[in-house]
């Protein structure tokens, strides 16, 4: 299990100081699809590379399994909007790279390669290189490559921000149906609120910055792949508005503080 702690974290840059998270205290459970939604600038970023020891907290600690974390581990998977592939490797040179670091045995990784390409619907795409790849595919290697190491969480930091809205929609599906199928904890940032209420069992909402977690709602729809079309779902609708009032609140903050900001400076304060 992840818990944060009364997490904080504070940049300092240009002779000022930025305090982008103040006292997260949030649980993630064993195989909980947990995704985390805010404001731009509110912290996602920071709060996921703090999970995945990319960054150290200014305060309080992080611990998964009562283990504090100190850095990046192969029992974190992170997948980030930018594919970040190596552009010299075919789709399965690129999934091999993670199980090289996994010390997989050089003879072993094809095939655990290819098994995992076909888990994210790549089958028949295992030569290409990333520029033969559309976005939507590119993220499926990223995904693989982080799924074949086999981590106990997959850390996603709006992995599919980037693409049109129908590669999208078919991605969210292929990972609730990667995610039931390999029982993986997911934590999914998203500035997206359908994106969140349509992949997440909770949905921890976000403050502006400071980040700290407002509200953690739970989305007990039992089976999404069985809800035909769950976005027309009025259960659904009324996930989406709660969740859109509780952001709304927080963009409105947001511009005041952004507009209180602009007047000093346009004052010359
Ligand atoms: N390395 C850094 N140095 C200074 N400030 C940073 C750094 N990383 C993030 N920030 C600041 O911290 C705040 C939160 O950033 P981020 O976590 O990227 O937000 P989000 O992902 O929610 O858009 C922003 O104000 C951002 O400018
Ligand atoms: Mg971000």
């Amino acid at each position: 299990m992840i818990r944060f702690e009364n997490v904080g974290k504070v940049f300092h840059a240009r002779g000022t100081s930025v305090t982008a998270l103040d006292g997260i205290d949030l649980d993630v459970r064993d195989g909980e699809f947990l995704v985390i939604v805010g404001p731009s600038g509110c912290g996602k970023s920071t709060l996921l590379d703090l999970l995945g020891g990319l960054a150290t907290p200014t305060s309080g600690r992080i611990t998964i399994d009562d283990r504090e974390v100190t850095g990046p581990g192969l029992d974190r998977g992170v997948v980030f909007q930018q594919y970040a592939l190596l552009p010299w490797r075919t789709a399965q040179g690129n999934v091999e790279f993670g199980l090289e670091a996994k010390h997989v045995p050089r003879r072993e990784r094809p095939a655990r390669a290819r098994e995992y390409l076909d888990l994210v619907g790549l089958s028949g795409f295992h030569d290409r290189y990333p520029h033969e790849l559309s976005g939507g595919m590119k993220q499926r290697v990223a995904i693989a490559r982080s799924l074949a190491f086999d981590p106990q969480v997959l850390l996603m930091d709006e992995p599919f921000a980037a693409l049109d809205a129908q590669t999208r929609d078919g991605l969210q599906d292929e990972l609730l149906r990667i995610w039931e199928q390999t029982g993986k904890t997911v934590v999914f940032i998203t500035h997206g609120i359908e994106e969140a209420v349509y992949l997440g069992q909770r949905v921890a909402v976000m403050t502006s910055r400071p980040g700290r977690i407002k509200q953690v709602v739970d989305i007990p729809i039992t089976s999404r792949s069985a809800t035909a079309d769950l976005r027309s779902d009025p259960e659904f609708a009324r996930y989406r508005h709660e969740i859109w009032s509780l952001l709304r609140d927080e963009v409105d903050k947001a511009r005041s503080a952004e507009l209180g900001r602009t007047r000093k400076e346009t004052a010359g304060v």
